[in-house]
């Protein structure tokens, strides 16, 4: 029964769900302002997928040459297909050169040019001269460990402000109070079993991606929308969720990052003729054009009978024409997947690779300093008292339908750093930390009771596996009408079959397949809101790329979606506009108004 649980209570000014870029810089500005500041993180801390960013960081500091925050925030509406918010695009380009500074000074190991500045490389979609070109080098890294390096600092800094960590904590739903205020979250502590209520003043969702929502993903499998999900059940929108990004080059079969940072020193793409057929597709950036548009002529190239490797469907990225010493030094982290994951040695032959989903452009819609919105509460953008959202969990929206390279990190610390600054103005400190409401608490410990002791005949991981292939056939790179209605039929059977679902251990205490379970739902409420948002919008955009669709749609288009679901798994769709007035009246409206987006 749900009433047997004993809880454990906590109290803080601010939780924050999740311990990678996002959750941490906004801990560590939380904790420095003085708040009592909780980061409660299923992995721990340097385990978040961060860890695995590997290319680096856009900031316009023009270290490498010309460059400036009006180009970079030209190359993120561009990037976005003209579906991100101008104010958070702006606020993005323009904070980002001093939030790469701080977090030099706060220790962050850069890799440096001959005169000791922070060493940029070329990325794609990143260009000189409002797109003009030729591309511009404002990716900076730490070697191709950028996001390593990152996390390892943010983590020594949290500690130094005394931020408190609760490390292998599953948050399970966020604590609403009748009139629709979040007042904390309930967690698993995994390692002993037990329960805590963390009350708070401010709760910040910072819980990534849901990349394996999918079957081949660059993502950790601790990637499971989790905060999405909370966000969903506590009867709140998610935003543009058919946007999902594949990276050109996972390696082939494992489906490994190989950083885009390769092409960005020099490497290509070749099909089966040997052809660098992106000069074909994009003859001004070629293989730096955007992600999307790289991803979409690989599958060209494949479809076409052109993909290399005996069932021809793949593609090679060659990087053995660049000098060795190079490599090790700028890229030895991927010398060594390759070596790991497809048995290369990248000085002598290419590397297999496939367009592998990587990112996720939707989730929690917010205000551009973090702030979780519900339009339900009072228009467009009405907030959602004591909820904010950052990294890739939330949806500023910064990224629109397609993010560049590198503008994932700087969306982490940026946003995360805008987040605290918030909370600092809006969080009273004075004000005593709210008592959640008994309701929602059983309603909780209800749901967790029920998977803990589900008895179905459908173990948890079969389920997984059918709506991870459901997600990679029918919402993949290209998509159709048939495809997508199919998608949703897919996913809407699982979704009905749930409650058939089997779990074996009963146990409290590193309970993995309860883990595993509580992640499949999390998931669900993704995948459901991915394919039925994808369904309804009948435009190509960034990276929903439809065959019957072909064209962006302005007029009825551009706009965002937002999807809410309820219990019995029912998508419904409403939509919200897009902030196309800057935040200042520093950028050249004429620049930046939607136009055809070529490389
Ligand atoms: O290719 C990469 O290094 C990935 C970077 C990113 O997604 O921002």
């Amino acid at each position: 029964m749900a009433s047997a649980y004993n809880i454990i209570d906590h109290a803080y000014d601010v939780v924050v769900v999740g311990a990678g870029g996002a959750g941490l810089r906004a801990t560590l500005g939380m904790a420095e302002q003085g708040f009592s500041t909780a980061c409660v993180t299923k992995v721990f801390p340097t385990r978040s997928h961060t860890v695995a960013a590997q290319g680096g960081i856009a900031a316009s500091l023009s270290n490498m040459g010309p460059d400036s925050w009006q180009w970079h925030m030209y190359d993120t509406v561009k990037g976005s297909d003209w579906l991100g918010d101008n104010d958070a695009m702006e606020y993005l380009a323009r904070e980002a050169p001093q939030a790469v500074y701080e977090l030099e000074h706060y220790g962050v190991p850069f890799s440096r040019t001959e005169e000791g500045k922070i060493y940029q490389r070329p990325f794609g979609g990143h260009m000189q001269n409002y797109g003009d070109g030729p591309p511009v080098q404002r990716t900076c890294a730490a070697a191709d460990r950028t996001g390593h390096a990152i996390l390892h600092t943010l983590y020594g800094q949290s500690l130094k402000n005394n931020a408190e960590f609760f490390v292998e904590y599953f948050a399970i739903d966020l604590l609403m109070s009748d009139d629709g205020q979040c007042q904390g979250v309930i967690a698993w502590k995994l390692d002993d079993g037990t329960l805590h209520r963390f009350r708070a003043k401010m709760v910040v969702l910072a819980t990534g991606g849901y990349g394996r929502a999918y079957f081949s993903a660059t993502s950790a499998h601790t990637c499971t929308g989790d905060g999405n999900g909370m966000a969903a059940r506590a009867g709140l929108p998610l935003q543009d969720m058919e946007f999902v990004q594949f990276h050109p080059t996972g390696i082939y079969g494992s489906g490994c990052l190989i950083t885009e940072g390769a092409r960005g020193e020099g490497g290509y793409l070749v099909n089966a003729e040997g052809e660098r057929f992106m000069e074909r597709y994009a003859p001004n950036a070629k293989d730096l054009a955007s992600r999307d548009v790289v991803s979409r002529c690989m599958t060209l190239e494949i479809r076409e009978g052109r993909g290399v490797g005996p069932k021809k469907d793949h593609i090679f990225l060659h990087l053995d024409h660049l000098d060795p010493a190079v490599l090790h030094e700028r890229l030895p982290g991927i010398s060594e997947s390759a070596k790991i994951f497809a048995g290369v040695d990248l000085t002598r032959d290419p590397i297999p690779v496939i367009p592998t989903v990587h990112y996720n452009m939707g989730g929690v819609p917010t205000t551009y300093w973090g702030e979780a919105i519900d339009p339900r509460n009072g228009g467009p953008d009405a907030t959602v008292p004591g909820l904010m959202a950052v990294g890739e969990a939330g949806c500023a929206s910064v990224h629109g339908a397609n993010r560049l390279g590198s503008n994932s990190l700087i969306d982490l610390v940026v946003f995360g750093r805008a987040a605290a600054i918030r909370a600092g103005e809006i969080v009273d400190r004075n004000a005593a930390i709210p008592e959640t409401s008994r309701a929602a608490e059983d309603k909780i410990l209800a749901r967790f009771d029920r998977l803990r002791h589900a008895s179905g005949s459908t173990p948890t991981a079969q389920f997984r596996e059918k709506m991870q292939r459901a997600m990679q056939e029918d919402a993949a790179v290209f998509r159709t009408q048939e495809t997508l209605e199919e998608g949703c039929r897919r996913i809407s059977a699982i979704w009905d079959e749930l409650p058939d679902i089997k779990v074996t251990d009963r146990s409290m205490i590193w309970n993995s397949d309860l883990v595993e379970t509580l992640e499949l739902e999390n998931l669900m409420v993704n995948a459901i809101t991915t394919v039925y948002s994808a369904e309804a919008r009948k435009e190509s955009r960034g990276a929903h790329a439809r065959e019957d669709f072909t064209e962006r749609d302005d007029a009825n288009w551009r706009k965002h979606t937002l999807s809410f679901l309820d219990e019995a798994g029912k998508v419904t769709l409403d939509y919200r506009p897009v902030h196309v007035d800057p935040l200042t009246d520093g950028i050249d409206l004429d620049k930046i108004a939607p136009k055809a987006r070529v490389y």
